[in-house]
């Protein structure tokens, strides 16, 4: 108690966490274990609103979790678990569906980013009530922090819309959250186009550094990272976004300040600040790897942390749904 209480979602559809994700997101939210009462879940409800192949979906899912635990959050400090173990969601969202007006749904501008890429005669109801289920994600936690990025800012103004609404019609039911944008935390960019940020769907797959490929392989996309013709390592990401990119990634990984590596590598070229990075990342990457490979390994284990997870999570969520239907007069 005392502790606010966090809750985000992890979609499982990436296979391998790329560099991106883990200094963007995932770092985070280990760090939140420590201030926040955490609640992280594989969100599988979410990954099926696109077309999904099932035995891909499970591993996937699996994959994100053993990835999650690799990285450092522990189901002894956070509740780590998977969406569609707690029914909870898929109950909430009903009733927040019922609460929502179709034009209100409509103006969400993530679905209609999504659904102009699916084609709209094939985009789905799941996809066009997402962001509805998301809402119900959040309020069955009565969670206060929602760590998210900048594009997922509208969901969270509807969580509150809706919250409020139904608060004001049933009774005091739902906690209010704020979204917790993690706006200063590292971005990464693309190695081979550091103007672009680094991401799953890279125009060259060089560019992109994946947490479980050999890292051999993530070493050498180090060493071989676009830059610029200048020499001189300084942090600017405007004219010089390559090294920028790679002094972001350095200082994120080794803690040391970007005016100290300046100094640094003073004198030294851009050869130095590439090597030094892809070791940098190869120590870091190693661990992680091997204890990702643990979890998938031993698979018994890993469900018993998934299904410990979902029971400390259906406590709340099953309160909080017992709540609102009893306000609703079921
Ligand atoms: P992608 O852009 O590769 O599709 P996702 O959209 O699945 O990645 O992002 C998952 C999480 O990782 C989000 O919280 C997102 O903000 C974060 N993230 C993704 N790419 C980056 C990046 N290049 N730098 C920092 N954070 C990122
Ligand atoms: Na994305």
């Amino acid at each position: 108690p005392g502790r606010p209480r966090a809750l985000s979602g992890i979609q499982p559809t990436a296979g391998s966490f790329h560099l991106g994700n883990y200094l963007g997101a995932v770092r985070q939210y280990v760090a939140l274990q420590e201030t926040h009462d955490a609640f992280y879940m594989v969100v599988d409800l979410h990954a099926i609103t696109m077309p999904q192949d099932p035995a891909g979906l499970r591993a996937n899912t699996r994959l994100a979790a053993a990835q999650l635990l690799a990285a450092g959050l522990d189901p002894d400090r956070c509740t780590l678990f998977i969406q569609s173990h707690v029914p909870e969601h898929a109950q909430l969202a009903w009733v927040m569906n019922c609460i929502t007006g179709f034009g209100e749904a409509s103006r969400m501008t993530q679905f209609k980013d999504k659904s102009a890429k699916q084609g709209a005669d094939r985009a789905t109801v799941g996809l066009f009530t997402y962001p509805i289920l998301q809402v119900a994600d959040i309020l069955l936690y009565q969670a206060d922090a929602v760590p998210v990025g900048e594009d997922q800012r509208q969901h969270i103004e509807l969580t509150r819309d809706l919250a409020e609404r139904f608060n004001g019609r049933f009774g005091q039911t739902f906690n209010l959250p704020a979204a917790h944008i993690v706006r200063e935390v590292a971005k990464i960019h693309d190695l081979q186009d550091p103007t672009a940020k680094m991401s799953k769907s890279a125009a060259s797959p060089k560019g992109l550094v994946n947490l479980l490929d050999e890292p051999g392989v993530s070493a050498k996309k180090f060493r071989s990272a676009v830059t610029d013709t200048d020499t001189v390592v300084r942090f600017d990401e405007k004219d010089k976004p390559g090294v920028s990119n790679l002094l972001t990634i350095h200082s994120a990984l080794t803690g040391t300040g970007i005016p100290e590596l300046e100094e640094q590598y003073a004198g030294k070229g851009y050869g130095a600040l590439k090597t030094d990075v892809a070791e940098i990342f190869v120590a870091w990457v190693t661990p992680f790897r091997e204890r990702t490979q643990e979890y998938l390994g031993d698979p018994e284990t890993l469900d018993a942390v998934m299904a410990k997870g979902a029971e400390k999570a259906r406590a709340v969520a099953a309160e909080t749904l017992a709540a609102a239907y009893d306000r609703i007069g079921f």
